[in-house]
């Protein structure tokens, strides 16, 4: 028998003792010689103090049993939400009708939680790991070069004209990318913790993808690579912080030149109007990204071993700046690509 409320508990009692006492009753009367009472008397004597045991023993039960749950409900509570049981509380629980399934079903829903939880820091627990196992990987290499270049500097190397300038040049490029690797960890830090304002202010995003293109065409050349707009002259106005999304955009348009084909390489950059939204993609026909690291690519410190053969100036920081600049602006960023035949990345703005 399964019982969901005090209630029925003390009812079921309450009816058990009563028909004790009813059946005591007339066994009693049935063996007093005379009987004490007889007819409507007794018939009425039995109502009454029948009906007054089973009240009393219904609100009895009631009263115990509501006491006995409150006591280990509240327990509960205590433990699995580590709180002081107000005195409301057992109001609460004494007029709910379904205490128990109640309590079952929010224990039940609150380990499921805690589970939850649970993975979600296991998760964060091994990206914490990664993210450090990549960081010291990535100080190393220009640390140890600087190490080096100044050892054989003061070994030396200084008195010596056909490296000593060379030498401190290579130092001071050493220097520059643990500089940049800084900052940009830096900003993703900023990003991440929601430090980061916004500037949002209504501008034409053709025009600032023509800016960036002129700004990048020192590299564009040295690339070799031809870059396209899409309706260069239209001008289509979005909403949005301008600078941060000049970013976007260089970061995009400078990987597509430096994973791009060594000839003949093109990007090009396009524009959708979707109903609220811009969507802005970049194209390329470089060396493509495989569908296992497609998913991966926006990950702190993420290269593809294709990425790695092709530079080893990357850092692979730039599109996790990017997305989180993105996401900054509730927009969505995402990536298509085929090995040999070329990456879009597309991401989209608010119309304005
Ligand atoms: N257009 C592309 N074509 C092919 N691979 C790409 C492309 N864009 C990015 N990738 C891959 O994704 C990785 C991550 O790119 P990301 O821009 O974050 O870092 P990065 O270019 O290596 O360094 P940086 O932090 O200087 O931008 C790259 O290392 C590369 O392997
Ligand atoms: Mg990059």
């Amino acid at each position: 028998m399964k019982f969901h409320d005090p209630r029925e508990i003390a009812f079921l009692n309450a009816t058990v003792v009563t028909a004790g006492y009813i059946i005591l009753f007339f066994f009693s009367a049935g063996i007093l010689d005379p009987p004490l009472f007889a007819g409507f008397a007794m018939y009425g004597i039995l109502l009454m103090t029948g009906g007054l045991l089973f009240a009393g023993t219904f609100f009895f039960f009631r009263y115990t049993v509501d006491k006995f749950i409150y006591s280990r409900i509240r327990l509960i509570y205590k433990s699995i939400y580590n709180v002081k049981a107000q005195k409301t509380d057992r109001q609460r629980f004494s007029s709910d009708r379904n205490i128990l399934d109640r309590v079952e079903k929010e224990v039940a829903g609150w380990g499921e939680e805690k589970q939850k939880e649970i993975e979600r820091l296991k998760q964060l627990e091994e990206y914490r790991k990664d993210f450090i196992g990549n960081l010291s990987h990535e100080l190393k290499t220009p640390l140890f070069n600087v190490q080096g270049y100044v050892s054989t500097l003061l070994d030396g190397g200084l008195d010596d004209p056909k490296i000593n300038k060379e030498y401190l040049r290579r130092t001071e490029v050493s220097v520059e990318r643990l500089i940049k690797i800084v900052e940009d960890l830096g900003e993703i830090t900023q990003l991440e913790t929601g430090q980061m304002n916004l500037n949002k202010l209504r501008f034409d995003i053709s025009a600032l993808s023509r800016e960036v293109v002129e700004m990048l065409e020192m590299k564009s050349k040295e690339h070799d690579i031809q870059v396209v707009i899409n309706q260069p002259d239209k001008a289509l106005w979005v909403y949005a912080d301008r600078e941060k999304i000049r970013q976007v955009l260089t970061n995009i348009i400078d990987n597509s030149f430096r994973y791009g084909l060594e000839k003949e390489g093109r990007t090009k950059i396009s524009f959708f109007d979707m109903d609220e939204n811009i969507l802005v993609e970049i194209t390329d026909n470089g060396v493509g990204i495989d569908q296992d690291d497609l998913p991966r690519v926006f990950e702190r410190f993420y290269r593809t071993s294709r990425g790695r053969e092709i530079s080893n100036k990357g850092k692979g920081l730039g599109l996790a700046i990017v997305k989180h600049l993105i996401e900054a602006h509730n927009q969505t960023i995402n990536v298509r690509s085929t090995v040999g035949v070329g990456t879009t990345f597309g991401f989209t703005l608010r119309k304005a």
